[in-house]
């Protein structure tokens, strides 16, 4: 017999339904539905769409899941759920059929947080999480430096972007270069091919003066801005636009940004552990750049399926919760598009 808990976690955030088994820290079953090809037309999610596509996809990614994990609804322990932050509707869709799923046979429920699930999925592959630990959350809506002293309770912010997340930056150069939405993956293999030093594009609040100000924090609007003048200016002077060379620098000063902050952030606090999650943490160039410079720290980062959305990570975080022994969400815990970082799990209204 294995007492660990066996947790299924579903997560609707965006554009991804996600449903995956975990039991303990052992992934069992992971399956995911995308309406991302639905959005591309648009250029970005569009919510409705995406509310729909959950809908649609949620009862056969559940089965799916229960098979391939080879367990029926009632050997689960506890039942997890992304209750925020995300698109206000497409978490509806999640949180409902969680709240449904729990209540048909009668399991404890975890309302959990998107983002500390980021954080949490890197369980699955190097087993818990060292106290304390830095983590870089770098994702399509949110960008932060986060000092994590318990995943399931304690997680203190200690810098943000204070205008576009990484990923947002990588999707809007990625749109001004004709790359298809979403733009992370195509610049990361576009970039591989140019010259990451070709041009100089400027790095957000690195100055003396953001130091002091703005330590912990990010700027991703210049540099955007920046890109969109370099290519204009190109096209003013009927050049033909270089993408790889662009790409590759605009994804070097992304990167550079993002690795120094957090190393330095982990050498200041005489934290050992660097843990990098959310979906631009699948970059290439960031995972290389990370590992270069995290020389002396113990560098966690989870492959590049687990950094984008996905069920396991919220599985991942409720198996957690429960080892840790905390009550769960109550039974009509609902969603919170805006939940802060720092509520790693959601209660309800009792
Ligand atoms: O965490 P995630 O899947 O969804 C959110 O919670 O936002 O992150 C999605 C973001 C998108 O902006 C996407 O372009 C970016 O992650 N992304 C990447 C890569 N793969 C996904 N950005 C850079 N390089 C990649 N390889
Ligand atoms: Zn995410």
């Amino acid at each position: 017999m294995n007492d660990e808990p066996l947790v299924l976690g579903i997560e609707t955030s965006c554009d991804e339904t996600g449903v995956a088994v975990v039991r303990g820290t052992t992934l069992l079953a992971d399956v995911i539905a995308s309406s991302v090809t639905e959005h591309e037309r648009f250029g970005g999610v569009v919510p409705e769409v995406a509310s729909r596509a959950h809908l649609e996809a949620m009862s056969p990614t559940i089965d799916r899941a229960l098979r391939d994990a080879r367990v029926t609804v009632r050997d689960l322990d506890a039942i997890a759920v992304t209750s925020g932050p995300g698109l206000a509707g497409a978490l509806l869709v999640g949180v409902s059929a969680a709240e449904g799923l729990a209540l048909a046979a009668d399991r404890p429920l975890f309302g959990v947080n998107h983002l500390a699930a980021h954080v949490a999925v890197g369980r699955l592959v190097d087993g818990d999480l060292p106290s304390p630990a830095i983590a870089l959350l770098v994702s399509g809506g949110h960008t932060s430096l986060l000092r994590v002293d318990d995943v399931t309770a304690e997680i203190t912010p200690l810098g943000a972007t204070l205008d576009d997340a990484a990923g947002e930056a990588f999707d809007k150069v990625a749109r001004l270069l004709g790359l298809p939405f979403p733009g992370g993956p195509h610049i990361d293999r576009i970039a591989v091919e140019g010259d990451a030093g070709a041009i100089a594009f400027p790095r957000g609040l690195t100055s003396a003066r953001d130091d002091e100000k703005h330590r912990h924090d990010f700027s991703f609007s210049g540099l955007k801005t920046a890109v969109v003048r370099w290519i204009e200016a190109c096209r003013r002077d009927g050049h033909e636009i270089p993408v790889a060379d662009v790409a590759a620098s605009f994804q070097e000063a992304v990167v550079d940004v993002l690795t120094s902050k957090a190393v330095r952030a982990c050498r200041e606090e005489g934290i050992e552990t660097l843990i990098l999650g959310g979906g631009v943490a699948a970059n290439s160039r960031l995972r290389a750049m990370a590992a270069e410079r995290a020389t002396g720290l113990d560098l966690r980062i989870p492959p590049a399926r687990l950094c984008t959305d996905n069920g396991a990570m919220v599985a991942a975080l409720g198996s957690a919760l429960v080892a840790q022994g905390r009550p769960p969400s109550n039974p009509g815990v609902g969603a919170d598009s805006s939940l802060p970082v720092g509520t790693v799990q959601m209660l309800g209204l009792s």
